[in-house]
């Protein structure tokens, strides 16, 4: 099907075929930011999901049109329309997974912490209403820089006592669905075949692939694997220059997105056989939040994978060491301004 196609066969390592043959559409997904370059395209491959049964559309303008236009897709969810802070709270109304993409994107010669000063706040004020009506829900963060407002997000969770670590994400499989394609074109695979686990952070060097530990098991020469990391890590900026002011990637990262919704209404819907790659709070460095694989369940984290970050070659050891100050960085100022404002 379609929604096969999302999640390499790589990664289904125990094909689960019974659930594959019956899902339900019984969730209900809203995406914050809905009418923007992300939310339109990831808002359309959402309803295209046979496991959600309403899809709420959330923007500060323009959503009823978007709205209107793919309610008339002949597949199973309901579509609402919501626009502005009076109606957040009935948009969010017993919401299982949250999507925020809403905020601004970069320019060329900008980075993604550049973004901060507004992002930061269109964050905490939706997080905020996501703790105050969907408490329970999964949050996918999108909005960057990542690295901050994951972090953001946990402290106004934190501030409303409704934290819950295993169900905060920030959206990091669009670094996953980039290294797959790059290394199956340098090395002439199957793209269904191909996973690259990638970890750290979700802004320049702190995006680390583990090409060494890609499936199926791939030879690099040292040339291939610094061209192939270089490239994983600049490809926001590629299409950043390619769009040329017009904004950055909001197609992959829609078709990203959706895979990340999908695997997580596969596991809330039971499915013990999903791994994702994404951005959460963490033990497996000195790091409070960092990105890795990650088997999800019913109650959102079920368990990491750390054999990943076993047996790095010594080209990925450095590069780790040398994110670890970027993303720490990063982390404590997304804390200090959530802190701030309490
Ligand atoms: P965009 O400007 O096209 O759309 C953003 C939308 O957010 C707009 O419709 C805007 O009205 C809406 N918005 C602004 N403030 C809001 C609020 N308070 N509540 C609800 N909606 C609000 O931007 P885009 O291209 O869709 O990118 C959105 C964000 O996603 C950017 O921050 C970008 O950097 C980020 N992004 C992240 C990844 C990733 O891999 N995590 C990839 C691409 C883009
Ligand atoms: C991306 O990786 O494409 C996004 O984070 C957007 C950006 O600013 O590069």
């Amino acid at each position: 099907s379609l929604w096969a196609s999302f999640v390499p066969k790589a990664q289904r390592a125990n094909q689960n075929l019974q659930y594959q043959l019956q899902p339900q559409a019984s969730y209900k997904v809203a995406v914050l930011g809905a009418a923007g370059g992300i939310g339109q395209p990831l808002a359309l491959l959402i309803k295209m999901s046979p496991l959600v049964s309403d899809l709420h559309l959330y923007d500060i303008a323009n959503v009823k049109g978007v709205a209107a236009d793919i309610s008339h897709c002949n597949t199973p969810s309901q579509v609402r329309d919501f626009t502005g802070p009076s109606e957040l709270a009935s948009a969010l109304n017993g919401v299982d997974v949250v999507v925020i993409p809403a905020g601004v994107p970069r320019k060329p010669g900008m980075t993604r912490d550049d973004l901060f000063n507004i992002n930061a706040g269109i964050v905490r004020d939706l997080v905020s209403a996501v703790a105050d009506n969907c408490p329970d829900a999964f949050i996918h963060i999108i909005s960057n820089p990542v690295n901050s407002t994951v972090p953001i997000a946990a402290e106004v969770l934190k501030q409303k006592g409704v934290y819950d670590p295993k169900k905060l994400f920030g959206v990091t499989t669009l670094d996953v669905v980039r290294a797959n394609t790059f290394v199956a074109q340098k090395k002439n695979l199957k793209l269904i075949d191909v996973d690259v686990p990638v970890i750290g952070g979700h802004a320049g060097i702190t995006i680390l692939p583990l090409l060494s530990k890609t499936k199926p098991s791939v030879s690099f020469s040292d040339e291939e694997i610094d061209q192939l990391t270089v490239r994983i890590q600049n490809a926001g900026t590629e299409v950043v220059e390619a769009k040329a002011g017009a904004g950055s990637a909001t197609l992959s990262m829609a078709y990203a997105a959706a895979r990340f919704v999908e695997s997580s209404l596969r596991a809330l819907d039971g499915d013990g056989d999903v791994y994702e790659c994404c951005y959460v709070q963490s033990e497996l460095s000195d790091l409070p939040f960092f990105a890795s694989r990650v088997k999800l369940g019913r109650k959102g984290v079920e368990a990491f994978v750390t054999s990943d970050l076993q047996g790095l070659s010594e080209y990925e050891q450095k590069a780790l060491e040398a994110l670890k100050p970027e993303l720490k960085g990063s982390i404590e100022k997304g804390i200090g301004f959530a802190s701030k404002q309490a």
